[in-house]
C-alpha cells in the first residue's frame, strides 16, 4: 500500500513514520524540496494547479490523503475522480472555510457560536448591531494559528478591522468567556466503524496551541463530543481522522472548528495511547480494524514555536521525547513538540506549564 499526501510538513512527516510502524509507504506531494516530510518520505514535486504532475503523482499511489485543508476543491476533485480521496472533497471543502462550516454545525444541531456572514464594510456595519461586543472577525479561508482574525471591542473599529482582513470575505461571530478549550479526535474507516479518544484539554495564547492535555472534563462533555463526532463523521460519509475543537462554558461544548486530518492537539497520542492518531487514520484509510484506544500513560505536548531548544537541555528526563520538524525558525512558527508522560498527572501538567515557559518566545 503506497499512501500519496498532499503536503510535506510536519503532519505528513508524522503520518510518514506511523506508515513505516504499518508497512506501508508514503509518497508526498509538495511544491518545493525543503520540506519536513523529507526526513521520512520520498517527495513528488508538482504544482498543485499542474493536472499533468498530479496524474504523474496519482499512477504512483494507491488513494490519497491531505495533511492541509487549504487545497482548491477543483484539484480535489480531479483527483478523487481517478482515485479515493479520504476524506472526501466535501468535507475538505466545508472545513475549509468557516461559513460553510459553521452552518453545517448549526444543521446538525451541534451548538457554536454566533455568526453572520460578511462581505463587505456595509455588512459588517450592520452585523456589529446584531452582536454582542467584543466580536471576533475572522476571515472565512486560510485562517490557521489565530492569522485572519481581529477582535472588536467597539463599533468604531469596523473599518480598521476590514483592512487588517484585507476585505476578504469572512464572519463576525460572538466571543466566549469560555472556561476552556477542548478537542475530540476520531476516525472513521470504509467498514463504518469509529474510534475516538478521550477529550484533550487545550491552552492557547495569542491563537496559538501551546499546550494539550488529557482532560478531567466529565463523563457527560465526553458523550457530547462523541455524539457531534460521529454525527459528522456519518452525515459526510467521511474516512480517516477528524478533529473538532470546542469552547466550554458552563458544561456545555460550542464547537469552534474542525480538522479533516491528524490535529496538533492530537500529537501527545503518540505516546499516551496503544495507537496514535497517525496510525489511526492510515488504519482508517487502508480500512483495517480500528483498534480500542487504550491509555497507556498520561502525556502532555508543549509546543516549541519561534524558536527550537536545545534538545540537550531537555533529554536527561527519561519520560520526555522531542520532536524537531526540521524547519527553518521564524516567529510564531512551529518547529517541534515535546510530549512528557508522568502518572502523577498534577505533576506531568506542572511540569508541561514549566517545559512552556521555559521555551515561550511568546509573552
Ligand atoms: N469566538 C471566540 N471566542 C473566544 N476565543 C476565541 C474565539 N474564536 C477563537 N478564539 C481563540 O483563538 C484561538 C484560535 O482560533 P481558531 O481556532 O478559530 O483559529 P485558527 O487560526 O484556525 O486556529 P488553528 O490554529 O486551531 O487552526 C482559539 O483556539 C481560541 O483560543
Ligand atoms: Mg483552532
Amino acid at each position: 500500500m503506497r499512501i500519496g499526501i498532499l503536503g510535506a510538513g510536519q503532519l505528513a512527516q508524522l503520518l510518514a513514520h506511523s506508515a513505516y510502524t504499518l508497512g506501508f509507504e508514503t509518497l508526498c506531494y509538495a511544491e518545493s524540496s525543503q520540506q519536513p516530510a523529507t526526513r521520512n518520505s520520498p517527495l513528488f514535486i508538482g504544482e498543485l494547479k499542474d493536472n499533468k504532475r498530479l496524474q504523474e503523482f496519482l499512477s504512483k499511489v494507491d488513494l490519497i490523503t491531505i495533511e492541509n485543508e487549504n487545497i482548491e476543491v477543483e484539484t480535489l476533485q480531479f483527483l478523487e475522480s481517478h482515485l479515493p480521496l479520504l476524506p472526501n472533497s466535501k468535507a475538505i471543502g466545508i472545513t475549509q472555510d468557516r461559513l460553510l462550516e459553521k452552518q453545517f454545525f448549526k444543521s446538525l444541531n451541534i451548538p457554536t457560536t454566533e455568526f453572520i456572514a460578511i462581505d463587505s464594510l456595509t455588512a459588517l456595519d450592520s452585523a456589529s448591531k446584531q452582536l454582542p461586543f467584543p466580536a471576533l472577525l475572522k476571515t472565512r479561508r486560510f485562517g490557521y494559528d489565530g492569522k485572519g482574525q481581529v477582535k472588536l471591542s467597539t463599533a468604531h473599529q469596523t473599518s480598521s478591522a476590514w483592512k487588517t482582513i484585507n476585505e476578504m470575505p469572512a464572519i463576525l461571530e460572538n466571543f466566549i468567556a469560555f472556561d476552556t478549550e477542548v478537542s475530540i479526535i476520531g476516525a472513521r474507516n470504509a467498514a463504518k466503524q469509529i474510534s475516538c479518544y478521550p477529550l484533550i484539554t487545550n491552552h492557547h495564547e495569542q491563537g496559538v496551541l501551546r499546550i494539550s492535555t488529557l482532560s478531567t472534563t466529565p463523563h457527560s462533555l465526553q458523550q457530547q463530543a462523541e455524539n457531534h463526532l460521529s454525527t459528522v463523521l456519518k452525515e459526510l460519509d467521511y474516512i480517516g481522522v477528524l478533529a473538532i475543537e470546542f469552547f466550554v462554558k458552563n458544561n456545555q461544548l460550542y464547537a469552534n472548528e474542525m480538522a479533516p486530518r491528524v490535529h496538533n492537539s492530537g500529537h501527545l497520542t503518540l505516546e499516551a495511547f496503544s495507537c496514535s492518531q497517525f496510525e489511526l487514520h492510515l488504519r482508517a484509510l487502508a480500512n483495517l480494524p480500528l483498534p480500542t484506544l487504550h491509555l497507556k500513560q498520561p502525556t502532555a505536548m508543549i509546543n516549541l514555536i519561534s524558536k527550537l531548544p536545545d534538545n540537550k537541555l531537555f533529554l536527561k528526563e527519561p519520560n520526555l521525547h522531542f520532536y524537531d520538524y526540521g524547519k527553518l525558525a521564524r516567529p510564531y512558527r512551529k518547529l517541534g513538540h515535546i510530549t512528557i508522560t508522568n502518572n502523577n498527572v498534577q505533576a506531568l501538567n506542572e511540569k508541561a506549564i514549566q517545559i512552556h515557559q521555559s521555551v515561550t518566545d511568546l509573552k
